[in-house]
C-alpha cells in the first residue's frame, strides 16, 4: 500500500484544484476552473469530500463530466480528487 501525498497546486496545463459551489441540494465539486479531460488515458477517477470526520467519494467513468454533486449542506468541507495521470 502506498501513501498518496496530495498536491495543492496545479501542475501541467490541466487544472485539478477542486472548485466547490453551493447548489439548491448541497454542493457541487468541479475539477478545475477549466474542466479536466475525461477521455482516453487521462481522466479523473474519483472526487471526494471530507467533513466532520466522514469521507464521501464518488467514482467517475470515461465520458462523465469532471464534477459531482453531494447532498451536503455543510460549506466547510475538504475536497480531493484523483487523476489517473497526475495523482491526488
Ligand atoms: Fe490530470
Amino acid at each position: 500500500m502506498e501513501l498518496l501525498e496530495g498536491r495543492t497546486e496545479d501542475i501541467g496545463k490541466e487544472k485539478h484544484v477542486p472548485v466547490i459551489e453551493k447548489t439548491d441540494r448541497g454542493i457541487r465539486v468541479k475539477v478545475g476552473s477549466i474542466p479536466h479531460p475525461m477521455e482516453g488515458n487521462h481522466y479523473i477517477e474519483w472526487i471526494e469530500v471530507i467533513f466532520n470526520g466522514r469521507t464521501f467519494r464518488k467514482f467517475l467513468k470515461l465520458g462523465d463530466k469532471p464534477e459531482v454533486g453531494f447532498g451536503i449542506e455543510e460549506e466547510k468541507v475538504e475536497a480531493r480528487v484523483y487523476c489517473n495521470v497526475h495523482g491526488l
